[in-house]
């Protein structure tokens, strides 16, 4: 009898450890991140794939020697903007600019954007 007391209590310490812990991690990051803690994270440059979603997805306006046309010069943008910056402008578009954190990955976004930067 005391065995089985002892049982129960214990699983139901185990389940309460279990929801704690469920309940006690923090919260998935969202994507978009926030203004506040927003920081690129740290990826090695992938000229290549970085290329291919250009010429899929910016080259119309950008121009293939991305001396721009239809918008800004971009041979040069790693020393006109920080990484956070061409993050948020290719995520959220601005003025005739498309957004395209619909469009690509989180991924995608960050491996152009880390190619971008490198361009200075
Ligand atoms: C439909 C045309 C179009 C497409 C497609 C496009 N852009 Fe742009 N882009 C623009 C325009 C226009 C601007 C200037 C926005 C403004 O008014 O500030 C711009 C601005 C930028 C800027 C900032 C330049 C600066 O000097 O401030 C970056 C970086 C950029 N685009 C990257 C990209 C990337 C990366 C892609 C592909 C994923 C892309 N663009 C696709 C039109 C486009």
């Amino acid at each position: 009898m005391y065995k089985w007391v002892m049982a129960t209590i214990v699983s139901f310490a185990g389940l309460l450890a279990v929801i704690l812990l469920l309940t006690g991690l923090p919260e998935k990051t969202e994507f978009p991140l926030q203004d506040h803690d927003f920081i690129v994270p740290e990826y090695a440059v992938d000229a290549e794939a970085s290329m291919q979603i250009y010429k899929s997805r910016c080259i119309s306006c950008h121009a293939a020697d991305l001396k721009g046309g239809g918008g800004p010069a971009l041979e040069h943008i790693g020393s006109v903007l920080t990484k956070e910056q061409i993050y948020k402008l290719v995520s959220n578009g601005r003025g005739r600019m498309p957004a395209f954190k619909e469009r690509l990955s989180e991924e995608e976004i960050i491996t152009i954007t880390t190619w971008l930067s490198s361009l200075q």
